[in-house]
């Protein structure tokens, strides 16, 4: 255990204690993510390559005998102690932050689990919140985790874990993301990105010996707000893009696509918009296939142009960027030493990932630092990440 999750511990037990005035509870992590490539690919069935970070969500939580929830975050007070019962989740309600954890015991009741007792859950994240890093799938995998863990449901995989918190995120809180997010957080492994092709759930690890490389996300501290319901709507244009081929060809997803079938078939949607969507969606999954591959090979340079052109598809192509994000990639690339850059996650603020040489990492910072901060009169916040392990008890 490193210091920063001893830390960590120590203070989701005290506050565990100051809310509920208890002790006994155990302590659990899960982390949150970030993705180097494959972005609004997951819900189109293609690939995404995202992996686990060090930082995340950690949750000190004690079974019940009654049927009582009892929720607390120290990164919200204001909400303080969320009081409800197991007999009381109603998908699509008018919760807080609590309607995360809210909507995976909800998804466990979907499938048959229902639970025997209630529970008390203090929380503490460490990620920054609204940074498109998924601090809430972070808190969906880590309240399944303490599920299994408290009620024994050790049938449960982790596999499984994701796909309960989507199916909570989908349903509980209609938010109507992919598999990525959880995914790479209930399946994350130290120094590994995770190739996962999201129609079949098909993984695989892809080691990050980035010798001399830095992973950097760059925070333009604009939260991404709206990213609930533009986000559905690109699901619905993709949706509606992928209708109008299947009136040609027989497929189930765009993801299927190569790049001569698209060239081919595109004729068959004609509304420009979701003609420009489904294209984004086609070319991304390429782009992610071959990014993986010039990993393997030890190309970083090609691996940072994808980067670049992905970024640029989901600039003026899926259109979930937004200037402060564009500012971040295209100053970015400005600079000697740095591979790539692109906005990561849902978009619409949130941060960017780049690759950048080490020693390059210090004129990076500066640089794209002074640039951002003349045009948008904003601080930007520099993090160094690392790929780390997925959740676990501590
Ligand atoms: C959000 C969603 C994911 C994925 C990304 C975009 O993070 O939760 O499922 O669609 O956006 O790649």
């Amino acid at each position: 255990m490193d210091n920063t999750e001893l830390e960590y511990k120590e203070k989701v037990l005290e506050a565990f204690k100051e809310a509920f005035g208890e002790e006994g509870a155990r302590v659990y992590f899960a982390p949150g993510r970030v993705n180097l490539i494959g972005e609004h690919t997951d819900y189109n069935g293609g690939h995404v390559f995202p992996c686990a970070l060090s930082i995340g969500t950690f949750a000190a939580a004690r079974k019940r005998d009654d049927r009582v929830l009892r929720f607390f975050s120290v990164n919200f007070p204001d909400s303080g102690i969320v009081e409800t019962s197991i007999d009381d989740l109603h998908p699509k309600g008018k919760d807080g932050w609590e309607a995360y954890p809210k909507g995976v015991i909800w998804a466990f009741k979907e499938r048959g689990m229902e639970l025997e007792s209630g529970f008390d859950m203090a929380v503490y994240g460490n990620i920054p919140n609204g940074s498109g890093l998924s601090s809430s799938a972070s808190l969906e995998v880590l309240t399944g985790y303490i599920i299994r863990d408290l009620f024994g449901f050790d049938k449960v995989t982790n596999v499984d874990l994701a796909l309960i918190g989507q199916q909570g995120e989908n349903q509980y809180n209609g938010m109507n993301c992919g598999i990525m997010d959880q995914f790479a957080s209930s399946m994350g492994k130290l120094d590994n990105a995770i190739f996962l092709d999201t129609a079949t759930l098909k993984y695989e690890y892809a080691p990050l010996g980035l010798k001399d490389i830095d992973i950097i996300v760059t925070n333009t501290n604009k939260k991404h707000e709206l990213v609930g319901s533009a986000y559905n709507d690109r699901r619905r244009e993709s949706e509606a893009a992928l209708k109008a081929i299947q009136s040609r060809m027989n497929i189930k997803a765009l993801g299927e696509l190569s790049a001569e079938e698209f060239e081919s078939v595109k004729g068959a949607i004609t509304d420009p918009v979701c003609l420009k969507r489904a294209k984004h969606a086609v070319y991304e999954n390429l782009r992610t296939i071959e990014a993986v591959n010039v990993l393997k090979s030890g190309n970083l340079v090609r691996f940072g142009e994808l980067m670049n052109e992905s970024h640029k598809s989901l600039q003026y192509d899926y259109e979930v960027s937004c200037r402060e994000l564009d500012i971040l990639a295209e100053e970015a690339w400005k600079i000697d030493g740095v591979l790539g850059s692109r906005m990561t996650g849902g978009g619409f603020g949130g941060c960017t990932v780049s690759l950048v040489k080490s020693d390059s990492r210090a004129r990076f910072e500066e640089e794209v630092g002074r640039a951002y901060h003349e045009a948008t009169g904003m601080d930007c916040t520099f993090y160094i990440v690392s790929a780390g392990d997925g959740p676990r008890a501590i």
